[in-house]
C-alpha cells in the first residue's frame, strides 16, 4: 500500500505558510475533530435547560477528561455568576458565623486531587434492558478531573464547627438552589472546595466560580456554583434526597443516602459509536474503570460473553476515586464478539452482572446501575449495545 498511497506525495499544507501564534489566543481543537464532542439525547428530559449532556468516552484516552468536554447536568440552567459578587457563606452550628469573597478563600492552603464525578443516573436507562447505542449515553454522565481546591475542613474549623454539628447542608447559586445534605464525618474528610478544574479556571458549566467535590460520591452532592453551608445536627430531607436519588426495591421500600458509587467499568473502543474499521488482525480494545471506594487493581475482559475472561493491562496513574485506564491487545480473527469488562475494586469488591444486580435491587431503580456492560461486534466490525444472559 506504501508505494500506491497518494497521501505520501507533498500536501497543501506544506505548501502555503500557516496560522501565526495570535490566530488562537485560547486554543480550540482541530476542525477534523469537529465530531468530539458532547451530545444530548432529545427524548430523555422535556427541556434542555433541565437536562443532561454525555461526554464523548469513545474518543477519549488517558484519565483525563478535557474540560470542554466534561458532561454537565444542571437542573435550572447554567448559572452566570460574577465572581467578584459571589460569596460562601457558612452559618448554623458554628461558633463563628462567615462569609468569604473568592479572594479570601484564595488565601487558605489548596491541594490538587484527580477525582470522578459520576451521576448516580448514569447508565440508569439501560436497568430493564440494553437501551441506548453507544458508551458515551450508557456510561458517559462521568468526568475525570483534576481539582484545585481547598479542603473543606479548614473552612469548617474556620468557623468553629462542634460535637452538635452532624450533618452539612451544601446550596448552589443556580435558580434551582440545589441542595443536598452530607455527613459531617465526610466532610471533615476529603471534600474540598474547588476553583480549578485541569489548571484553569472552572468552567460555567462545571459550576464557576466554586463547586463542591465529594470524592467516590454521587455527582448530585458535589453542588455547582456553591454559596451556602449550614450545618446542622440531622440530614435536611431535600428533594433531591427523597423523592430523587433513592432507588425503590421490589418490596415497596426505597433505599437512601446511597451516596458511595460502586466498582464500575466500560470498554470505550469498540463500542457502537467506535466500530472496527480496520478489519482482522491486531486489534486494541481499550476502557475505563473506577471505584468511588478506592482504587482499581484489576480489570478483567471477555470476548466471548463471559466463558473466558483475561486480565486487562492498566496503564497510567492509579489514583482513588478516580478513572483508571485498561487496553486488552488482541488479534482479531474477524469473527463476532461479545465484549465485556469487569472491574474489581481495592476492597475486593467486584463489578456485577447486571443479573446479579437485579436479583438484588429489582427493576425499578435508576440509580446506581454499576452492572457489566455488553457490546456484539459483528464480522464487519459494528458494534452494539446487548444484553446476554
Ligand atoms: N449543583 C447545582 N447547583 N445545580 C445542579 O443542577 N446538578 C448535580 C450536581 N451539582 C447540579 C449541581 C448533578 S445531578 C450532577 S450529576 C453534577 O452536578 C453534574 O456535574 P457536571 O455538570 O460538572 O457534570
Ligand atoms: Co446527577
Amino acid at each position: 500500500r506504501a508505494q500506491s498511497d497518494p497521501a505520501i506525495s507533498v500536501q497543501p499544507w506544506m505548501q502555503e505558510l500557516g496560522d501565526g501564534v495570535d490566530a488562537a489566543p485560547y486554543g480550540v481543537p482541530s476542525p477534523f475533530e469537529a465530531d468530539v464532542k458532547r451530545r444530548n439525547v432529545e427524548w430523555l428530559t422535556a427541556d434542555p435547560v433541565s437536562s443532561v449532556n454525555f461526554t464523548p468516552l469513545h474518543d477519549l484516552d488517558g484519565i483525563i477528561t478535557p474540560n470542554g468536554l466534561c458532561f454537565e447536568r444542571h437542573h435550572s440552567g447554567v448559572a452566570r455568576v460574577d465572581p467578584a459578587q459571589h460569596r460562601l457563606m457558612i452559618h448554623g452550628l458554628v461558633e463563628r458565623p462567615l462569609v468569604f469573597t473568592m479572594e479570601d478563600l484564595k488565601r487558605f492552603p489548596r491541594e490538587n486531587h484527580v477525582y470522578s464525578l459520576e451521576c448516580a443516573a448514569n447508565s440508569g436507562m439501560e436497568w430493564r434492558g440494553a437501551q441506548l447505542n453507544g458508551c458515551q449515553f450508557t456510561h458517559g454522565m462521568i468526568h475525570n478531573v483534576m481539582y484545585t481546591g481547598i479542603p473543606l475542613r479548614l473552612l469548617l474549623e474556620e468557623a468553629g464547627v462542634g460535637t452538635e454539628g452532624k450533618w452539612l447542608l451544601a446550596e448552589g447559586a443556580d435558580a434551582a438552589a440545589m441542595t443536598r445534605s452530607i455527613p459531617m464525618e465526610k466532610a471533615l474528610d476529603d471534600c474540598l472546595v474547588a476553583f480549578k478544574m485541569n489548571g484553569e479556571a472552572l468552567r460555567p458549566e462545571q459550576g464557576y466560580p466554586l463547586r463542591l467535590v465529594v470524592p467516590g460520591w454521587e455527582g448530585n452532592m458535589w453542588v455547582k456554583w456553591l454559596r451556602r453551608l449550614e450545618v446542622g445536627d440531622q440530614p435536611w430531607h431535600h428533594r433531591e434526597e427523597t423523592s430523587k436519588y433513592t432507588d425503590l426495591l421490589e418490596d415497596g421500600t426505597a433505599r437512601r443516602f446511597t451516596w458511595e458509587m460502586d466498582a464500575k467499568s466500560v470498554i470505550t473502543n469498540p463500542s457502537p459509536q467506535a466500530p472496527i474499521t480496520h478489519g482482522p488482525g491486531p486489534t486494541v480494545l481499550t476502557g475505563l474503570a473506577w471505584s468511588g471506594r478506592g482504587t482499581i487493581p484489576r480489570v478483567d475482559v471477555t470476548l466471548d460473553g463471559g466463558k473466558n475472561w483475561q486480565e486487562a493491562r492498566i496503564d497510567g496513574p492509579s489514583l482513588p476515586k478516580s478513572l483508571h485506564r485498561f487496553y486488552f491487545e488482541f488479534d482479531w480473527d474477524g469473527s463476532p464478539l461479545l465484549l465485556q469488562s469487569r472491574a474489581h475494586d481495592s476492597t475486593g469488591y467486584v463489578q456485577p452482572t447486571k443479573a446479579e444486580l437485579r436479583a438484588f435491587r429489582g427493576v425499578n431503580s435508576i440509580y446506581h446501575n454499576n452492572g457489566i456492560q455488553t457490546w456484539a461486534v459483528a464480522a464487519d466490525g459494528s458494534a452494539e449495545n446487548v444484553e446476554i444472559s
